[in-house]
This record gives C-alpha cells, sequence and structure tokens, in this order.
C-alpha cells in the first residue's frame, strides 16, 4: 500500500477530515479534504463532523480548530510546526500593553498563541481584519497585535488610528519595495499580488496590484487570463496556483520565501499522527473559553 492510500484508509477508520494550509508541500495539499486560507480552514474545521481534525498547518491554527471544536481530538502531525510571527508576543505583553491603554479595543491577528486570543476582544485573519476593525465603535482606541504590515496596511484602508505591535513575519518582512521595483521592470505588464504581511506596507502596497489573502491570491490566479503574475507571499502557494490555471505563469517575487514552520508536516507525520493519535493539541478551558469569544467574532465576520 502506498503513503497516500494508506493515510486514506487511516482516515476512513478514525473518522478524520484533513485540513490543509495553502503554503503546504504540495504532495500535502493534494491529498487534503479541505485547502485554504486560515478563515477557511477554520470555518471547515467547524462545519466538519468528523471526530478528529487532522491540521496540517502550524500549531496556532490547529490551536484555533481545536478552541471552535473543544469536544472533537485536534491533531498536529509534527509539534515543530510554529510561527514566527505568533512567537512575537506573548499574553503577559498583551496584558501589560492593555494596562497602558485601558478601555482600547484589542485586536489579535489569528496568528498568535491561544492566551493571547484569549486577551482580546476580536480575532481576524488577514481576509476579514479591515472588516473586524470598521465594526470597532469610532471613539474607541485600538490595539492591533502582532504584525505591525497587517496592521499598517489596515491603518491605510480604514483610516483608523490604531496602536501597532512592532512584530513581523520572517518571511514575509523580507519581501521589500526594491524587490518589487525589480519585478516590475523585469515583468512588464505583469500584475503583482501580494499578501498584507509583506515588509513595509506603507511602501510595498502602492506599488502592487492586489493586496490578498492567500485564498484571495488563489481565487485571482484561477480567474485572471493574464500571460504573468507575480506573486509576492510563500512560495507553498504557487502549486495550488498553477494546477488552478495551468495557462498563466506564476513567477515568484523571491523563490526564497520559504516558511520552515509550514515545511515541518510531510505524509509520513500524516500518516504516523492518524495511526497514533499524535500530536493532540489541549487547550486550557479557562483561555479556550474567552479566546473562543473572539474568535467567534472572526468567524462570524
Ligand atoms: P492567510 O490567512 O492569508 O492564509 O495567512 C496565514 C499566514 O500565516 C500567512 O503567513
Ligand atoms: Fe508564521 Fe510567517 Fe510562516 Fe505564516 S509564513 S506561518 S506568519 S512564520
Amino acid at each position: 500500500m502506498s503513503l497516500e492510500e494508506e493515510i486514506r484508509a487511516l482516515k476512513d477508520e478514525r473518522d478524520a477530515v484533513l485540513l490543509a494550509h495553502n503554503y503546504q508541500r504540495p504532495e500535502v495539499q493534494d491529498l487534503a479534504d479541505f485547502v485554504g486560507d486560515s478563515l477557511y480552514l477554520s470555518r471547515k474545521a467547524m462545519e466538519s463532523d468528523r471526530a478528529v481534525i487532522v491540521f496540517a498547518g502550524v500549531r496556532f491554527m490547529a490551536e484555533t480548530a481545536k478552541i471552535l471544536n473543544p469536544d472533537r481530538t485536534v491533531l498536529l502531525p509534527d509539534p515543530k510546526a510554529g510561527c514566527g510571527l505568533s512567537d512575537s508576543i506573548t499574553g503577559e505583553q498583551v496584558r501589560a500593553w492593555k494596562a497602558e491603554h485601558p478601555g482600547a479595543a484589542v485586536i489579535a491577528y489569528i496568528n498568535t498563541s491561544a492566551e493571547v486570543k484569549a486577551e482580546a476582544d476580536s480575532c481576524c485573519t488577514s481576509s476579514n481584519a479591515v472588516k473586524i476593525v470598521e465594526e470597532v465603535p469610532p471613539d474607541r482606541e485600538i490595539l492591533f497585535l502582532p504584525d505591525m504590515f497587517l496592521g499598517d496596511y489596515v491603518r491605510q484602508k480604514t483610516g483608523r488610528k490604531m496602536h501597532l505591535w512592532v512584530g513581523d513575519c520572517p518571511v514575509h518582512a523580507r519581501l521589500r519595495p526594491e524587490g518589487l521595483d525589480r519585478a516590475r521592470l523585469e515583468h512588464p505588464g505583469a500584475p503583482i499580488i501580494a499578501h498584507p504581511e509583506c515588509g513595509c506596507a506603507s511602501q510595498v502596497l502602492p506599488r502592487v496590484d492586489r493586496v490578498l489573502s492567500t485564498d484571495g491570491m488563489v481565487r485571482f490566479a484561477e480567474e485572471t487570463r493574464v500571460p504573468e503574475v507575480v506573486v509576492a507571499t510563500e512560495v507553498g502557494i504557487l502549486h495550488r496556483m498553477r494546477r488552478l490555471n495551468p495557462t498563466t505563469r506564476f513567477t515568484p517575487l523571491d523563490a526564497g520565501a520559504v516558511c520552515p514552520y509550514m515545511k515541518e508536516i510531510d505524509l509520513t507525520d500524516i500518516r504516523d499522527s492518524l495511526a497514533l493519535l499524535r500530536h493532540r493539541i489541549d487547550v486550557a478551558p479557562d483561555i479556550a473559553l474567552r479566546a473562543r469569544r473572539a474568535l467567534e467574532r472572526m468567524v462570524a465576520a
């Protein structure tokens, strides 16, 4: 039996659904029941009626699935799949920041630990951050964390004054304005699409054609009929784009934009995870209860 066949059989045996993020390895995406961005996968985890959720993504995504589905088993096939951005802020740091701004609304990007989410009023993802910020009453102060580039993008889109946590994603922070100028010269006429985590938002955003979440980029790729598109995000997304639209050339802005955390999980890990029901994600009930309120606002937006 091939590894793929073993996984399919184990999925049935365990009554499991396999969710994969757009940055996962191609062979993992190909085997998943659902592939998408953080918001789509959070919703799919809630909609599924399977007993087990295997999350091929990173820890904060699996934790989110567990918080939203406390009665189900959630597995992260490799516990090393973390997130550099999520590591940039702790629950204690949020509490100290809140103490400096009493009454402020705290908006936490989904790329955060459960403890950080528990301190937030709302969570958001790259696809609904603007909407979530717009829901905050205009006279209320806003603390946005932890990605300063996404925060700066939202600030520009909404015109809201926001305090930004100084965190960034090590993969997207390297996608800089100079690279975009070079891409314009080297790929004349090709639209450039970018993830809002890209470095130096205020300079990057005026230079690109569209700012989109990873699913927004996939939809753009599927619908476009232009000969070439330049893609400013983690390169794992190119697999899905090329499969959905084989006639357009998808060129990464930076072929070295590879998230090591997103590549931790391979097919062997998924097979072992299903066979041994490991590595289970658990969130302390008091933290889960508070984080859930903020996450419910995110999935409803
Ligand atoms: P998306 O929600 O756009 O998929 O982004 C998640 C992420 O980790 C980007 O680095
Ligand atoms: Fe985290 Fe950046 Fe990797 Fe996304 S690409 S999981 S934000 S380190």
